[in-house]
């Protein structure tokens, strides 16, 4: 697979894809990730990616040009599966859409910026338009990394035996059971007697179990 994400703020992307799971599938080849500076596309001398919106009131706009410019220096090249904008007016995030989009060949993660993106480029260039929640961040890019997160750890070979993604929450549409590792006893806390017993058809049961009241309880929502 191959993201492209494009930024105003290339830096904000060193952090999260060079530890972990990420760092890993990246190492392996199984996915590359480019980022791409909007700003290097400026045909302006100042370089200016902004502007202000017209009808009046606070905020920049992205403008259009510079947006384009950078979506066409990547859709020339290849074939996409989606060109994606980062808005919190989007489509919500979720499991199933993370696990689509993890069988994409080639993407583009388009991250928002100031007041938002001329609504040209969202009519005839993006083709799917994400949200990770409804609260506002400043900017697409924690967003984007987020999405791409979510989907990278899915790419068979990401992931080993221990960290299968089988098991998470929200695969099965249910929270995950709860988790202990060593000693057996701290401070008094006991592990679950099932989970020491070594019986494994009672350990699924009751982590089924756990799931299902875990999810009933935090999640209600989720139960319909
Ligand atoms: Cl994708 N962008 C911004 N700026 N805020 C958000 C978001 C995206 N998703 C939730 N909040």
């Amino acid at each position: 697979m191959r993201i492209d994400i494009l930024t105003l703020f290339p830096e904000m992307f060193t952090g999260p894809f060079t530890e972990s799971i990420v760092k890993r599938a990246v190492a392996k080849g199984l996915v590359e990730i480019h980022i791409h500076n909007i700003r290097d596309f400026s045909k302006d001398k100042h370089q200016r990616v902004d502007d202000y919106q017209f009808g009046g009131g606070a905020g920049m706009v992205m403008m259009a040009e510079p947006v384009v410019d950078a979506i066409e220096s990547l859709t020339s090249v290849r074939k996409y599966d989606d060109i994606i904008f980062m808005t919190p007016d989007g489509e919500q995030f979720s499991q199933p859409l993370a696990n689509r989009f993890s069988l994409y060949e080639n993407v583009i993660l388009l991250c928002g910026h100031y007041k938002g993106l001329d609504e040209r480029v969202r009519e005839h260039f993006i083709t799917r338009e994400i949200s990770i929640g409804d609260y506002v961040l400043s900017g697409g890019e924690l967003a984007a990394g987020v999405v791409a997160d979510a989907i990278i750890r899915l790419i068979p070979g990401a992931l080993n035996d221990e960290t299968s993604a089988l098991s998470d929450s929200f695969q099965d549409g249910l929270l995950s059971a709860p988790v202990y590792t060593r000693p057996a006893e701290f401070r008094g806390w006991k592990v679950p007697d099932v989970l020491l017993s070594g019986h494994e058809k009672n350990i699924h049961e009751w982590r089924q179990q756990q799931s299902l009241e875990r999810t009933k309880t935090r999640r209600p929502d989720l139960m319909e």
